[in-house]
């Protein structure tokens, strides 16, 4: 841990005769001396700290802040309908967007400036309006959209709001279910997910799978496991009316809430949502079974793959929807692999541990780890069918 000796990441002054900085490293308190062009610090006899650097640092570690922040500030912009009525409207005053959604001009204020501070909104000094550019309004506003971003800021502060308990856990090797997270984790999944599903999955997945279209066309039997609130399950049934599905998962909550959207979505004839666990759902010759973002957060891949291989006709089909990943760390060192290590490490990593078996594959387990656990269950065939900058998608024949 690294602070200034006085209040704050303080420098002394610079120049050629600038004052000693005292830095404390791990508890050690070591008087320093800044170099005449202030650039080189000593903290002890082995350690140089350079202050340009440290500053940068520090700096971005305040843009940090400002992100970490904003998944609440996001979620609360969402829940009282700003972006909503900003998108609708135009620009508007503070005094104006809370008369309009019924809050108080004063939190709105303050919250249009965190939100303009952070180009979620753009200002016009002229007028004192705020507004959102078309690509905002799109990506804050419209859940068609395959750039719809408030599901992610939700599951981002469900994350968050339940991390004091992965927090303990670590200390442990405890595993924390998915079914003890908040709603914001499993409403908020279901909301990161589904434009990427509505964007892909009918129109970019299933054709990349060798002969599923055909058959779910004429009429075949799918269990799409792990399907929480089951968005992927519904919009399957909608785009084939001839095909039977089954959803399963072994979240009773989230199995209630999709049976629920099926109802919504007047495919309940044809879908069916049962609580069960991937190594035991019911059913057998499925033509085709899918697993979307899940299979990494199972206690036991291996047994689910097995049970998957059990479950399929002999020329079925099992996709795998897994996260955007390379094989080594190295590889996802990057944006996309910030979040999903992210997401794993307070979510993925946490459910799989609290399952029998605990192997915890984690979220950005890669193509080589995925490939193992399906060979070892015994299908003779895998390979990646498509993939997008947030998934890979997998086949795998028996
Ligand atoms: C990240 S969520 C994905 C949910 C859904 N497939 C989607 O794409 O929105 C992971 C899901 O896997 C489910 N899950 C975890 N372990 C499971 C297991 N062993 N058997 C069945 N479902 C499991 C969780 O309950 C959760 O709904």
């Amino acid at each position: 841990m690294l602070s200034s000796g006085s209040t704050g990441l303080t420098r002394g002054p610079t120049g050629s005769e600038a004052s000693p900085t005292r830095f404390t490293l791990a508890g050690t308190t070591t008087t320093t001396g800044m170099t005449p062009g202030g650039g080189i610090v000593s903290i002890d006899q082995h350690t140089e700290i350079d202050e340009g650097k440290l500053m940068q640092f520090v700096f971005r570690a305040v843009g940090e802040v400002g992100a970490a922040l904003n998944a609440a500030l996001v979620v609360m912009g969402d829940r009282l309908g700003l972006y909503q009525a900003m998108a609708e409207v135009g620009p508007l005053t503070p005094d104006e967007l809370a008369g309009r959604t019924g809050t108080a001009e004063r939190y709105v204020r303050e919250w249009l400036n965190a939100q303009a501070a952070g180009d979620f909104v753009s200002y016009e000094p002229e007028t004192g309006r705020y507004f959102l550019l078309p690509e905002q309004a799109m990506a804050l506003t419209d859940p068609g959209s395959p750039a719809y971003l408030p599901g992610i800021f939700q599951v981002a502060l469900g994350s968050v709001l339940d991390s004091p308990r992965i927090t303990e856990a670590a200390r442990s090797g405890a595993g924390f279910g998915w079914h003890e997270h908040g709603a914001d984790v499993h409403e908020g999944t279901d909301r990161f997910f589904r434009p990427g599903y509505n964007a892909n999955l009918i129109a970019q997945w299933l054709p990349a799978l060798d002969g599923v279209v055909g058959k779910l066309e004429r009429g075949g039997l799918v269990a799409d496991v792990g399907c929480g609130h089951g968005s992927s399950t519904i919009l399957m049934a909608q785009a084939f009316p001839d095909s039977t599905f089954v959803g399963t998962d072994y979240h009773d909550g989230s199995v209630r809430t999709a049976r629920q959207r099926a109802i919504d979505a007047g495919v309940e004839g044809r879908v069916r949502f049962e609580t069960a666990a991937a190594s035991a759902y019911e059913g057998g010759g499925y033509d085709l079974v899918t697993m979307f973002d899940c299979l990494h957060d199972m206690g036991d891949p291996l047994g689910a793959a097995r049970h998957v291989r059990g479950s399929l006709k002999a020329d079925g089909t099992w996709m795998i929807v897994e996260p955007y990943a390379g094989d080594r760390v190295e590889d996802n060192l990057n944006p996309v692999g910030r979040v999903y290590y992210g997401f794993s490490t307070l979510l993925c990593t946490p459910a799989s541990l609290s399952q029998e078996v605990g192997l915890a594959l984690g979220a950005q387990a890669g193509e080589a780890r995925i490939r193992d656990v399906v060979t070892a269950a015994g299908f003779s065939r895998f390979r990646r069918a498509a993939e997008t900058p947030f998934n890979l998608v997998f086949e795998a024949r028996p």
